[in-house]
């Protein structure tokens, strides 16, 4: 099964024992840059904070760390409206801090990869300026169209009923050039076009510059969105009764995404990173943020002929995990993507990001940790998003507060509903104040006030044997094992509530089983009478903390006991 899993050449060359593709079974870590460590008292995280946080990922298990954007930029999105592709910003340091950053990480044996921002940049980027001026070559960068004339009110007619990802009209009347341009995003992030190969080719430079200064990969933010139907027609409204007036809710997004040549532009950026692997020797990653629909995401991994991403994010998982109800809704989100997903490519599991409410708030405190034993140990790569490693939560930011463009856009009624600041919020390394993020006076979110308990420092005492850092490192460690990297996967509905999967393979010395109650009410489950192979006993390796059952203890395989929404990894041999 696992060798449906990864790709062929991944498969031959791990079984070879010589891969050069490290990712099939890394893991991965998010950092937002904002919100991991500030170093200068500012209240907002910064590149120092992240290369002082290396020790603690270490610790962790990560093999890779993603940062989000940490280029020149405005900050009207927090990083993703960039100015400057080739600069660092000033609130996150120097260029000398991120070359420390990179040399740290490189030292550790771990790997760097970053967002690439390509669908649009700043409205102060040089580049906009420029197309503004119709200076040339920039004149035609952007996505500009004339205005249908005026209405009633003076105000000038946009081209179609386009809506933004983050409300309102998706067309900005420009002024000085007496045209509309297009945003998909805010206002002040300016659509580029991808039809003008001069934009290509302005994009595959980046890339070029971030491989010569040591990238090992990127992350290409919002593919789906880079392209747009030539016709510029209308799209068709969802009549959704639940989405609120000018949402991005209220359109069948038909010709702002996914459109066919969408895979051309990434089969340019791929060739980028052949290029470079090939002079270099070096193996890089290329992987991108889903779309809103999976047949979409998965064209996105292209072909074995035509290969594209190396994987896009399986943020999926994250929606179909919000709807399991029992133990086959859980077994139907592992399935929705490997069952979807092209032969030769990899699998991996996302629990969430800066973009989607924490794991801890969709999912309850004990299931959040007993997923996180499902997403460690599936086969292929698993993301990390900052503070899951210790069961971090969204936190209530009030109105007042409010900071994202998506939640501002919203106003008072529906903030909450769409920003995306209660899962950016400090991470919480000890119990002190400000939970240990900054030295300064003030964060530029605030900080949880879960954090006297739920806090890293905390979760690492000796007493703490199974706090949810101490379990994601178990978790980690058991990735670094045979049965995990190359082993089979079987997985089965145990009871209505109960799911589980085993990970074996031949020369392992320990093997898994791992067992989550999707239920409310304690559980008992028989494995044995779904997976034969399973010996009578095997050991508890992990278990969710209100679980009774110790690490090192014996349990019978055939009546394993499950505290309600809780999990357990149990080791076992041949
Ligand atoms: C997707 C990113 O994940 C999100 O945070 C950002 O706001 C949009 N792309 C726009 O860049």
């Amino acid at each position: 099964m696992l060798y449906r899993l990864l790709s062929p050449l991944a498969v031959i060359l791990l079984v070879n024992g010589q891969t050069d593709e490290w990712w099939p079974t890394a893991t991965l870590y998010q950092v937002y840059p904002r919100s991991l460590k500030d170093t200068n008292g500012d209240g907002v995280g910064d590149i120092k904070g992240i290369t002082e946080s290396i020790p603690h990922l270490i610790d962790a298990g990560i093999d890779c760390v993603w940062l989000s954007p940490i280029y020149k930029s405005p900050m009207k999105d927090f990083g993703y409206d960039i100015s400057d592709f080739l600069s660092i910003d000033p609130i996150f340091g120097t260029w000398d801090d991120f070359l420390e950053l990179a040399r740290v990480i490189k030292e550790a044996g771990l790997r760097l990869v970053m967002d690439i921002v390509p669908n649009h940049t700043s409205d102060k980027h040089d580049w906009f300026l420029k197309s503004i001026n119709r200076e040339d070559p920039y004149t035609d960068y952007y996505i500009w169209r004339d205005s249908l004339g005026i209405d009633q009110n003076g105000t000038q007619i946009p081209p179609n009923n386009w809506i933004s990802a983050f409300a309102g009209s998706t067309w900005e009347w420009n002024e000085q050039r007496q045209q509309f341009y297009l945003h998909q995003f805010t206002v002040a992030q300016p659509d580029l076009d991808y039809r003008n190969p001069l934009v290509i080719e302005e994009m595959k430079n980046v890339l070029r510059f971030w491989l010569e200064n040591g990238m090992d990969g990127f992350r290409v933010d919002a593919p789906g969105h880079i392209v747009e139907h030539i016709d510029f027609l209308d799209e068709p409204p969802t009549n959704d009764p639940n989405c609120p007036p000018m949402q991005f809710c209220q359109l069948q997004h038909i010709y702002t995404m996914n459109q066919p040549e969408t895979l051309d532009v990434l089969r340019e950026f791929r060739k980028v990173i052949e290029e470079y692997e090939v002079a270099s020797g070096e193996k890089k990653v290329i992987m991108s943020e889903p779309t809103n629909n999976i047949v979409d995401t998965m064209s996105f991994y292209g072909t074995p002929d035509d290969p594209l991403m190396d994987f896009p994010f399986n943020v999926n998982f994250v929606f179909d995990i919000n709807n399991q109800t029992n133990a086959s809704t859980l077994k139907y989100a592992i399935d929705n993507w490997i069952d979807n997903m092209p032969a030769h490519a990899t699998a991996n599991w996302v629990m969430g990001n800066h973009d989607q409410p924490r794991n801890r708030e969709r999912q309850g405190e004990e299931f959040a940790m007993a997923l996180s034993m499902v997403n460690l140990l599936l086969p292929g790569i698993s993301i990390t998003y900052y503070g899951e490693e210790i069961n971090m939560d969204n936190t209530f930011v009030s109105w007042a507060d409010t900071q994202d463009p998506q939640g501002c856009n919203a106003g008072p009624e529906y903030y909450q509903r769409f920003s995306r600041d209660p899962e950016r919020t400090p991470f919480q390394w000890n119990n002190q104040t400000f939970a240990g993020f900054t030295t300064g006076n003030s964060t530029w979110l605030p900080v949880n006030e879960n954090y006297l308990y739920t806090n890293l420092e905390d979760q690492k005492l000796p007493n703490r044997i199974r706090s949810p850092f101490k379990i994601f490192q178990a978790l980690t460690a058991a990735r670094k094992t045979e049965a995990i990297i190359t082993g089979s996967f079987e997985h089965r509905v145990l009871t209505e509530n109960v799911f589980a999967f085993v990970r074996e393979a031949p020369a392992a010395t320990l093997n898994y089983l791992v067992v989550v109650n999707t239920g409310y009410a304690e559980d008992q489950a028989n494995a044995n009478e779904q997976f034969p192979q399973l010996p009578t006993v095997g050991t508890v390796y992990t278990s969710t903390i209100s679980s009774n059952q110790e690490i090192g203890d014996v349990i019978n395989l055939n009546a394993i006991n499950l505290p309600p929404r809780g999990g357990i990894v149990i080791t076992f041999t041949l």
